[in-house]
């Protein structure tokens, strides 16, 4: 008898601490957004809105997605966005620097509040426009008033 009445106790005990162990996990699991763990140029305290935002301006300057620059986990199958597998990454990074440097040093820009040297002159797009490799070619060149017609010296006016 005594032994049975312990066994509803300590079921009844069990209960209870199995309800409030529930009644803590889903606040666990809104722990907000993930730990951000391999930055090396954006500031350490930057929000993850702001960092996402920032990834989302750069998949349209270079109109790629995430994985040009972000390796996949061959484990899990999903993005491992701390990696730094891919070139593409790192390189990224470079440019990153160079267009906060471009900014500072010939447009005067300054630092927003998080310490972000901000894009008052040039930004990713203004070199990509939407491609991720952008050629580099000398444009072709125009003969204006002045110049030499086309076909060279001598040649007859093509009328444009
Ligand atoms: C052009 C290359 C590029 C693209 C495209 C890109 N990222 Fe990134 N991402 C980076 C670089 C570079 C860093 C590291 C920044 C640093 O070192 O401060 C980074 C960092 C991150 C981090 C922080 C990882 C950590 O824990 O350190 C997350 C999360 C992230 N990116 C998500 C995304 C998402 C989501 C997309 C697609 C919407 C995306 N990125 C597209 C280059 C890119
Ligand atoms: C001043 C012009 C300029 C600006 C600004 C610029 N880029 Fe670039 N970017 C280039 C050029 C040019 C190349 C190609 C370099 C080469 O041929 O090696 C390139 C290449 C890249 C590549 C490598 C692409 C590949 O095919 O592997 C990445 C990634 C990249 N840029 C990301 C960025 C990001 C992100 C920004 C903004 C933070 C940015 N770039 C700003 C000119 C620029």
């Amino acid at each position: 008898m005594h032994f049975k009445n312990q066994l509803i106790v300590t079921a009844g005990l069990l209960t209870v601490i199995a309800l409030s162990v529930a009644a803590t996990l889903p606040q666990q699991q809104q722990q907000g957004p993930p730990k951000l763990v391999n930055l090396k140029v954006f500031p350490k305290n930057i929000p993850y809105r702001v960092l996402d935002h920032e990834m989302d301006v750069w998949c349209a300057s270079l109109g790629v997605r995430c994985n040009f620059c972000h390796a996949r986990n061959d484990q899990t199958g999903k993005m491992d966005f701390a990696s730094d597998a891919k070139p593409e990454k790192t390189m990224a990074r470079h440019m990153y620097l160079m267009t906060a440097k471009i900014n500072k040093k010939f447009f005067e820009a300054k630092k927003d509040t998080l310490g972000m040297v901000m894009n008052t002159g040039v930004n990713c797009n203004t070199c990509h426009r939407g491609e991720s490799h952008p050629e580099i070619k000398v444009p072709e060149e125009h003969h204006g008033p002045g110049g030499p017609p086309p076909g060279g010296a001598g040649a007859p006016p093509s009328g444009k």
